[in-house]
């Protein structure tokens, strides 16, 4: 089987864009390939979270994993920081990388104005421990949401660099993403649904029925292009969550009806509220569950990080020997 490597930055609860950028694909390939599910808590560092956050949010984003359905008997859930090859590669990595292709990542200018205050080495350099977490694992496909593409394509020129300079050793990854890539924030439809704006901009997985109902009633619809195409963006992004969570009549329904201007959209969030709850209805049971025993959890991120090393300890021997480390 071939493996699949992908992962979140364990920033709290999960929203409605990883699960749709992400997770939902992962369901559907974790039948088709050996998966490494990652937690990247060296990743989130760079962020400058409290040490208390960062050990709980590793918890959460494993339960937000297992209860979106990732099943630990067919894949790998690891933890980042538990297996240090990581970090080591990632030097090996660091002396092929020139900075200027580090300079030119989009989400670290975004991050350096994000974080004018804390522009640390970590975050220039976090492309190149992305491209450690999937290259470890001689992962062929890496499913992320359209955010991720610049750091895709870096890993695959890391890849090329250390195969022409040392030999083929690394297989180089292809992105997939669905029609879910890119999911808009429901306050300002113009950005990625994102948590580092606040709760109003994203729906949470393990959000209750009535909140989501209260985020959505306040999601901007920026109307007066009705019956037009293109969408304005945050009817786009209703239109686009319809398509994903309602069925295929509800989103006709509302089509004819846009064009029809005779669209309401407190109707549209009214039952978009209501498809997304029952979406997540099974979520949230399992999460309850899972929350009464973080032991269990941790067992099973022990278990899948060890076995995790397994396959980094054979990778990086390799490397060493190919790079003339002793
Ligand atoms: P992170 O933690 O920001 O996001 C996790 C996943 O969710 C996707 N995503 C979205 N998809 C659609 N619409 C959105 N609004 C949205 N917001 C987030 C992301 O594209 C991603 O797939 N750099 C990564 C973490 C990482 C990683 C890796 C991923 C570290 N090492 C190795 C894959 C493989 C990140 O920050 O994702």
């Amino acid at each position: 089987m071939k493996r699949l490597v992908s992962g979140m930055q364990p920033s709290g609860q999960l929203h409605i864009g990883n699960y749709l950028g992400a997770i939902k694909n992962w369901l559907q390939l974790q039948e088709q390939y050996e998966c490494v599910f990652g937690m990247y808590d060296l990743h989130a560092m760079t962020e400058g979270l409290a040490p208390e956050a960062l050990k709980k949010n590793v918890l959460e984003t494993a339960m937000d994993y297992l209860a979106s359905g990732i099943d630990p008997q067919k894949s790998t859930l690891m933890v980042q920081s538990w297996v240090p090859e990581h970090t080591y590669l990632a030097w090996i990595f660091n002396t092929l990388t020139p900075v200027s292709w580090l300079e030119r990542v989009p989400t670290y200018k975004d991050k350096s104005q994000q974080f004018a205050k804390n522009i640390n080495m970590g975050l220039l350099d976090y492309p190149v421990l992305m491209a450690v977490d999937i290259l470890l694992y001689k992962a062929v496909v890496v499913p992320v949401g359209e955010d991720q593409t610049a750091h895709i394509e870096l890993t695959r020129e890391i890849a090329r660099t250390f195969n022409s300079r040392y030999g083929e050793t690394f297989p180089e990854p292809k992105m997939i993403s669905g029609p879910g890539a890119r999911i808009m924030s429901l306050v300002d439809p113009t950005v990625k649904m994102s948590k580092s704006k606040g709760p109003n901009h994203y729906i949470a997985l393990n959000d209750s029925p009535e909140i989501i109902k209260k985020k959505l009633a306040s999601a901007v619809t920026d109307t007066g292009n009705d019956g037009k195409e293109p969408k304005r963006p945050g009817v786009a992004n209703l239109f686009q969550l319809l398509n994903l969570f309602s069925k295929v009549e509800t989103r006709e329904k509302f089509e004819t009806t846009y064009h029809k201007k005779t669209i309401r959209y407190a109707e549209v969030k009214a039952t978009l509220a209501e498809d997304i709850s029952s979406h997540f209805a099974d979520f949230r049971n399992r999460r309850a569950d899972l929350e009464k025993h973080p032991d269990k959890v941790l067992d099973i991120l022990r278990e899948g990080s060890a076995h995790a090393q397994t396959i980094a300890r054979a990778t990086l021997k390799e490397v060493k020997e190919k790079v003339g480390l002793l």
